[in-house]
């Protein structure tokens, strides 16, 4: 992984990156939120159309999302995505990170390519996922 983001940091710069916004670029040098929670509340783990795979782990207090992080195994845009849907989502109550919806999210990114816009909907479906798995557990 590590690996992975310093080649994506010094892609960052050139050409291919040229598409994608500030807010974009930013998430990818900087993603906030990167690592897992061992004693989660709820887990998912979705694997998009691509093959890339992202997880999401939360902690919930009082029915809101007191703690949240992500991992994944794709592309920039991806880091990116599970960087700013874990941002939207931190302090927020279940049912305001529920409705957080893929468009929501491209809007605080700056928007994405066309092509890279399954990773945002990848990001917001394994966040309403974990979500979904805390609410299974607790009922
Ligand atoms: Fe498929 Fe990013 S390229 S999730």
């Amino acid at each position: 992984m590590e690996d992975q983001w310093e080649k994506l940091i010094r892609e960052i710069e050139g050409e291919i990156w040229q598409d994608f916004s500030e807010t974009v670029k930013e998430h990818v040098r900087n993603p906030k939120n990167v690592g897992q929670i061992k004693d989660a509340d709820g887990y998912a783990y979705l694997q998009g159309q691509c093959g890339d795979s992202i997880q999401i782990w939360v902690k919930v207090k009082e029915g809101i999302i007191e703690d949240i992080k992500f991992w994944t195994d794709g592309c920039g845009t991806t880091i990116a995505s599970g960087s700013m849907i874990t941002e939207l989502a931190r302090g927020k109550k279940l049912e305001e990170a529920l409705s957080i919806t893929p468009l929501i999210l491209l809007e605080a990114m700056g928007g994405l390519p066309e092509d890279s816009e399954h990773c945002a909907i990848l990001a917001t479906n394994t966040l309403h996922e974990a979500i979904k798995d805390y609410q299974r557990k607790n009922h």
